[in-house]
């Protein structure tokens, strides 16, 4: 017998995103029908047939059970592409783009330089308030991991004070938050002609004082941001000094982002929209997966889709992300881009779930921790309000979450969040 302290019933269906893992797992999810899960200290110690239950697990006496009544079961959402740390506000761009104004033209002229501006002048505390509030958002809406970046300080300090935000975020909050240093996201007006000095100064001044307080180093590699060649320098720092690394490439337009990234085996490479034969090639012949970001692509008000077909036959990783941030992508709900893999990406459901859990897990290299249910993962996962997982896509633009269990604990009943706003930090 096992001993257990959380138990899930009577689901409909269980989709593991483990096929083979199980014998009663079937298709290419891994689904089991009518079935039941149970967890120890966080992490899950059975599954299979909701009859079979009680001829293997021992709930303790103050076991938590929570009882689906035939719903749908996903892992939570690893979401590897968000950036949570920000202050201010660009609801103006974003009708302005509507309008008829470009992203790019923003770029120059205010556009992220507002973040800037208003993440330097936020104390630490008023950021990490709106961040427990997303927070929450994220895990209200199904996800339970996010990579989460830095990018809106572009100083030293003001990069240390969002770092040190994810890492008190981490802390205090059920959510897993993968800590990523983007210092490289794009040139700040006191360095205008001189990236080169501005991407030596962080390799060689604020890397080394980054200390453990985040997991992956990133770059913004594009027309408007850096040079391939400057991401390779920073990035082979990054790895030098013991970091993952990651990617934003080939977003704006046609470069040599994403083949630089792939061949320093980055775990990710982020938006790929642009991409020739050669980076699709590259691609499917690396472990980099690729991360795309359909709802960056709509919020920008253009009609260039990553080629996620090409990926996909190609034989590369595909993950899917948010890109949650003020400019380009203010939306913080996977089962939104879920719809928009299946419809804009071509995407099947089976693929487009895959990559907003098991990819998206293996793009902040955490597939051995989180992304499918399997025995000795992590117990986080999402309870939907539908029967069938085709549903979740097919609904769109709503929230179908009814529960959500983050290491064993049910931090979402009935849609609310429970709990973690007691733990928020007093200023
Ligand atoms: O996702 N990749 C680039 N776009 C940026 C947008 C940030 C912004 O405009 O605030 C990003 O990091
Ligand atoms: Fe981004």
């Amino acid at each position: 017998m096992l001993d257990a302290d959380f138990a899930l019933f009577n689901v409909d269906q269980l989709v593991t995103v483990a096929p083979g893992s199980h014998p009663e797992a079937s298709g290419e999810l891994g689904v089991i029908q009518r079935a039941a899960l149970a967890a120890k200290d966080g992490k899950i110690v059975w599954l299979g047939a909701m009859d079979d239950v009680y001829d293997h697990v021992q709930l303790s006496p103050d076991a938590t059970v929570l009882n689906t009544h035939g719903r749908c079961v996903l892992p939570g959402f690893v979401d590897p592409h968000t950036h949570p740390v920000f202050a201010g506000d660009r609801t103006g761009d974003f009708y302005a783009r509507a309008l008829g104004a470009s992203y790019d033209q923003q770029l120059k002229s205010g556009g992220i330089m507002h973040t800037v501006g208003a993440t330097r002048a936020a104390s630490e505390d008023t950021l990490l308030n709106c961040a427990f509030e997303r927070a929450d958002t994220f895990l209200q809406y199904g996800t339970t991991t996010i990579g989460a970046k830095t990018g809106y300080g572009l100083e030293e300090g003001a990069e240390s004070k969002c770092l040190s935000v994810l890492n008190r975020l981490q802390r205090l909050h059920p959510l897993k938050v993968i800590p990523t240093y983007l210092a490289a996201h794009v040139l700040p007006a006191d360095f205008a002609g001189d990236a080169d000095e501005y991407i030596d100064l962080i390799a060689d001044a604020w890397l080394p004082r980054v200390d453990g307080r985040a997991a992956f180093v990133d770059v913004w590699v594009d027309d408007g941001a850096f040079t391939a060649a400057q991401g390779r320098r920073l990035l082979e720092r990054a790895r030098e000094l013991g970091f993952e690394i990651t990617a934003h490439a080939n977003e704006m337009g046609y470069g040599d982002g994403v083949r630089m990234a792939t061949e320093l085996n980055a775990a990710s490479v982020d938006h790929a929209v642009y991409l020739s034969d050669q980076d699709v090639a590259a691609l499917s012949r690396s472990r980099t997966v690729a991360v795309l970001l359909p709802g960056t692509t709509l919020f920008l008000g253009s009609d260039e889709y990553a080629p996620a077909r090409r990926l996909v036959e190609a034989g590369a990783t595909v993950a899917i992300g948010t890109d949650f941030n003020p400019g380009t992508s203010h939306t913080q709900n996977m089962q939104f881009i879920l719809t928009m893999s299946v419809l804009k990406l071509h995407l099947t459901a089976e693929e487009a779930i895959r990559g907003a859990t098991l990819h998206g897990a293996r793009a902040l290299r955490m597939d051995d921790r989180v992304g499918s249910l399997e025995i000795g993962k992590y117990c986080d996962l999402t309870v939907f309000s539908v029967d069938d997982y085709r549903s979740i896509a097919y609904q769109y633009a709503m929230n179908l979450v009814e529960s959500v269990v983050a290491g064993g604990r049910i931090v979402v009943r009935d849609g609310q969040i429970l709990s973690t706003t007691a733990l928020a930090p007093v200023s």
